[in-house]
């Protein structure tokens, strides 16, 4: 496959704090990607969907209680925008778009998922707020996602680690071969699909004080080689993830 053969990917990312993705997306392998062209991202303030001179993106609960709630407007706004669907009064599924909402109350996110969402041509994340949201959002997005069982203080970092592990699996980002034996691989274990971990990697020197690199590795038997890291995968996940292997 020549490289004009690979599609491009959209992601649009609402945020109340877009200076925060400067660093993580300018850098290593989403840039990479960016730069050809096979990712396109782009970071939306939600104050500009604002109507008002302050620029009020989020207010006080109904029912009372502390903290502010980001508000259904400017969400709305954005994404009726961005999408290439109609957002209200239903949105319909599409093959090729996502709309994804960033909360702790999410669908635990993991490879599987990040393969799955690596498909789409057009992904749009909506940042939460770390104090909350206007329930009603939830009418506007196709999945929610959490990137695990803690808090953040909003949803910024979580979808950086979204994009970033959706990044890698872009068909053309990496080798492909790089992705085959990386760790979270499904293997067939008496004939059952589990996830396993990588196997250990080294490189030189092959004597650092008294730690040496396995012999096996040194041998050129790549039959051998192959066998050994297998097993040592294997070790690996029964050590350090038995739940993967438990499936
Ligand atoms: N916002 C706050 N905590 C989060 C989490 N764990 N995952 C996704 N979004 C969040």
């Amino acid at each position: 496959m020549v490289l004009g053969d690979f599609n491009l990917m959209k992601i649009d990312i609402l945020t109340l704090f877009p200076d925060m993705f400067s660093g993580p997306f300018a850098e290593s392998i989403v840039k990479k990607a960016q730069d050809k062209n096979l990712l396109k991202i782009n970071i939306h303030n939600l104050r500009n969907w604002t109507k008002d001179k302050h620029k009020t993106v989020d207010d006080r609960p109904y029912g009372g209680g502390k903290g502010m709630v980001l508000m259904i407007e400017p969400v709305f706004l954005a994404l009726q925008k961005l999408s290439s669907r109609k957002i209200y009064p239903q949105l319909k599924p599409s093959k090729t778009e996502q709309i994804i909402l960033l909360t702790p109350q999410g669908e635990v996110f993991g490879q599987n998922k990040a393969k799955s969402l690596s498909k789409f041509k057009h992904l749009i994340f909506i940042c939460g707020h770390y104090e909350g949201f206007d329930e009603r959002i939830k009418n506007f997005v196709d999945q929610t996602l959490s990137i695990g069982n803690y808090i953040l203080t909003g949803g910024e970092l979580a979808s950086m680690v979204v994009v970033d592990s959706i990044a890698r699996l872009i068909p053309g980002v990496l080798e492909e071969e790089a992705i085959k034996k990386e760790s979270f691989r499904e293997i067939k274990l008496n004939d059952k699909k589990v996830k396993i971990l990588d196997y250990p990697q080294y490189t030189r020197p092959e004597k650092f004080k008294d730690l040496k690199v396995p012999q096996i590795l040194l041998s050129g038997n790549h039959k051998k080689i192959n066998e050994w890291r297998y097993q040592k995968a294997l070790e690996n996940t029964k050590k350090r993830r038995p739940d993967l292997l438990e499936n």
